[in-house]
């Protein structure tokens, strides 16, 4: 480990605007420097460096952080390596807390060796994984085994002179170091996407109360950012444009044994946050397969509002009732068509959603309608409209229905957030200045504020009375702006606002060619027009 004094010392030396500098051509700009962002594409610059605070940030895309995420975003490195890195540069010579540190991974392979072997021998193991339909083939693809009593592998343990204190960091051994994580259970070792056994997972071929036992994190695994048998998928997955995300090993291999190369599992969690910049560096079309009991349906449910709302393109099939993928390929199911039968993330999430609730009865309806407004408010702008028209149709209600109701559930969300100065200044200059309103309501919009747009609905309703405006307006230190100064922190709030939007619509799979041109053209004009000043036109002074 790198000593922290050291990781101190060497953030001292370094300046980020020469660590950038190196990757982004940056021009002064008052008491900052800006360019093109390096992390989203882009024509005019909205990436600013301050070098006062140390640190980055992008209006266009909201990439943030000091020099050592800098260069972790941009070399895709983790902390430690970007901070190597970072001492390269500035031939700064670190200080690490003890040479000996340096943790021996190729233990696990041998330790998979030692299970491979084992499996041969022990016939029930074999026997077992035969019934279940795998292949010699697979079984040696998969590198399964099995993993022997305690005393027996710790037997192989001495006589390997594989080093204890290592194996309790590979999570070989127990926290204590007493026993093996995994005994008497068929072995499934978990690879990096590279193909380097990072951890193992254990089935019990005896009844045991735990049918899987996983290893837990350690320094080179985390259960939450890997998905089971990517190694083997990659290039399928690359190739074909598609992933399928299943719940278990046995699915993984099945499918792969039945030549469905693009799946992988999660590991024994849900699809979670973390899972996702996997995903969109690989950014498929993604399949979610996952049992067809309740919990898989819920699980589906969950990763479907998930991928939705990120954007990605696909969705769920559904098995026979009770059955998994690996159950699926056993019984020989046509698999190209369940496969083909995927349904919609929008519309699984609506359907399933909706099943829990009679909507011939009012009050189920009611709640069910409050429920599906609940995501939607969750939803990025351009997301809504689509969903809550689907939706909408769905419940036979009005869209307008669901969309009037998601700002007032904002309002609670927004209540205990702080003061945005510069939001603030533009409301109070409004409340002051009610003449001006009409020309200002044309181009802010209360959903451009991130912190008080209910306060500015509240000015533009005339509500006066509304608390958390009277909150803003009485307070001494938010001054009331003069008209350039009004001009110019609207521009500040309309020119990040659309530079996302624009990049929202770019990435957006849903709107196809023509449409996403059309929307591009017109977001580009407002931008332009922003840019140069020609908005809250015929106001001359306030
Ligand atoms: P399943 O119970 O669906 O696994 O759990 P499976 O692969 O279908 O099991 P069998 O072998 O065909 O009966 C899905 C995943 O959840 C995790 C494992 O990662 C498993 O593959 N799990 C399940 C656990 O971690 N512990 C458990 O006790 C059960
Ligand atoms: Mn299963």
């Amino acid at each position: 480990m790198i000593k922290q004094e050291s990781i101190q010392n060497l953030k001292s030396i370094i300046d980020i605007t020469d660590v950038i500098g190196n990757y982004v051509q940056l021009k002064k700009q008052g008491s900052n420097f800006s360019g093109l962002c390096p992390f989203h594409s882009e024509k005019t610059p909205s990436f600013i460096v301050s070098p006062a605070k140390q640190i980055y940030h992008c209006f266009g895309c909201g990439a943030s952080g000091d020099a050592i995420k800098f260069i972790m975003e941009i070399e895709k490195l983790s902390y430690p390596e970007a901070i190597e890195k970072l001492a390269g540069m500035f031939n700064f010579k670190l200080e690490y807390t003890s040479k000996n540190s340096f943790l021996n991974i190729d233990l696990l392979d041998k330790v998979n060796s030692f299970y491979e072997s084992k499996l041969f021998i022990k016939k029930e193991a074999l026997e077992y994984l035969k019934n279940r339909g795998l292949f010699e083939s697979t079984i040696e693809k998969f590198a399964l085994g099995y993993a022997p009593s305690s005393n027996e592998q710790f037997k192989f343990f001495k006589d390997a002179h594989l080093n204890f204190e290592d194996l309790k960091k590979l999570g070989v051994l127990n926290e204590t170091g007493e026993y093996p994580r995994l005994i008497e259970r068929i072995t499934f070792p978990i690879f990096s996407q590279n193909g380097k056994i990072i951890a193992f997972g254990g089935r019990t071929i005896s009844n045991h109360p735990a049918k899987y036992i996983n290893f837990t994190n350690t320094s080179i695994f985390n259960k939450s950012k890997t998905f089971y048998g990517l190694n083997f998928a990659r290039e399928h997955i690359l190739r074909s444009k598609e992933i399928i995300i299943v719940e278990g090993y046995m699915d993984v291999i099945m499918l792969h044994q039945a030549g469905i190369e693009n799946a992988v599992a999660t590991l024994g969690t849900a699809l979670t946050g973390e899972h996702l910049p996997i995903l969109k560096k690989l950014n498929p079309k993604v399949t979610v397969a996952y049992d067809s009991d309740n919990a898989g349906i819920n699980a589906a449910l969950k990763a479907s509002k998930l991928l939705y709302k990120e954007y990605f393109e696909g969705g769920v099939v559904l098995f026979n009732e009770g059955e998994d993928p690996a159950d699926a390929v056993k019984n020989g199911e046509n698999l190209d068509n369940i496969f083909k039968e995927k349904i919609p993330f929008s519309n699984f999430i609506i359907n399933f959603t909706l099943k829990k609730y009679n909507l011939k009865n009012p009050i189920e309806k009611k709640d069910a309608l409050n429920e599906i407004k609940s995501y939607i408010a969750t939803l990025p702008d351009i997301l809504k409209e689509d969903f809550a028209n689907k939706a909408a149709q769905y419940l036979q209600t009005s869209p307008a229905l669901l969309k009037t109701r998601v700002s007032m559930q904002n309002q609670n969300i927004n209540l205990n957030k702080k003061t945005d100065i510069a939001e603030a200044g533009i409301i109070k200059t409004l409340y002051e200045n009610p003449q001006i309103m009409n020309s200002v309501v044309e181009y802010l919009s209360p959903e451009m504020f991130k912190t008080h747009s209910n306060e500015l609905s509240a000015v533009y309703a005339e509500n006066f009375e509304d608390s958390r405006l009277l909150e803003i307006v009485l307070r001494d230190d938010i001054k009331t702006l003069d008209l350039a100064s009004l001009k110019n922190q609207i521009r500040k709030i309309l020119i990040p606002y659309y530079q996302n939007k624009i990049l929202q619509i770019r990435l957006d799979p849903k709107i196809n060619g023509d449409k996403k041109i059309h929307l591009l053209k017109d977001m580009n004009l407002k931008l332009q027009k922003i840019k140069k000043g020609e908005f809250v036109e015929g106001i001359s002074s306030i």
